[in-house]
């Protein structure tokens, strides 16, 4: 049961992370913490930014972090994580927890490419999203698979749709 236990959201890039996230946090009225918005909150700077000036390494110990104060609420709640969450070993650890009902969203690239419109806080995706996303996914695959309790698949499917199946396999 995911009563009393965080729902985690991982997966790629563009899979609709934050707006499942948002829509499943105000169903479960639960809070919703985003790495990203974590990271952007706590630093005063956007994830651009941090990448630009001072490299995806820090970044990622910002991310580490997030998750780290995310998963320590006591109050269950829905957290998701940015695409390389799973990245680092530590994280993945932590993802493993019980508190935690970690939610692969899973899609295809080109629903992926379709729905990345706002690249402002995604440098990764700046000169070959279609060759960055491939080859992410290829690296990530298995991270995803190592902490996911659970897949759901957004293909062509809506929010609404994605948050149930969520609920259903978070239940
Ligand atoms: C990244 C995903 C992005 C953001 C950064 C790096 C990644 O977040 O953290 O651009 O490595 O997959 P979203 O997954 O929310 O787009």
């Amino acid at each position: 049961m995911t009563e009393g236990r965080h729902i985690v959201l991982v997966g790629m890039m563009g899979v609709g992370k934050s707006s499942v996230g948002r829509t499943l946090a105000s169903r479960l009225d639960r809070r919703l913490y985003d790495s990203d918005e974590m990271i952007e909150q706590s630093t005063g700077r956007t994830v651009r930014e941090i990448w630009e000036t001072d490299g995806e390494p820090l970044f990622r110990t910002l991310e580490t972090e997030a998750l780290r104060c995310a998963l320590a609420e006591s109050e269950p709640a829905v957290i998701a994580g940015a695409g390389g969450i799973v990245l680092s070993p530590e994280n993945r650890r932590r993802l493993a927890t019980d508190d935690a009902c970690v939610v692969w969203l899973l899609a295809g690239i080109d629903v992926l490419l379709e729905r990345i419109h706002n690249g402002m806080h995604r440098p990764l995706l700046d000169d070959d999203p279609e060759g960055a996303l491939r080859s992410m996914f290829e690296q990530r695959e298995h991270l995803y698979r190592e902490v996911a309790d659970a897949i759901v698949s957004v293909d062509r499917r809506s929010v609404n749709d994605v948050v149930q199946a969520v609920l259903r396999c978070a239940n």
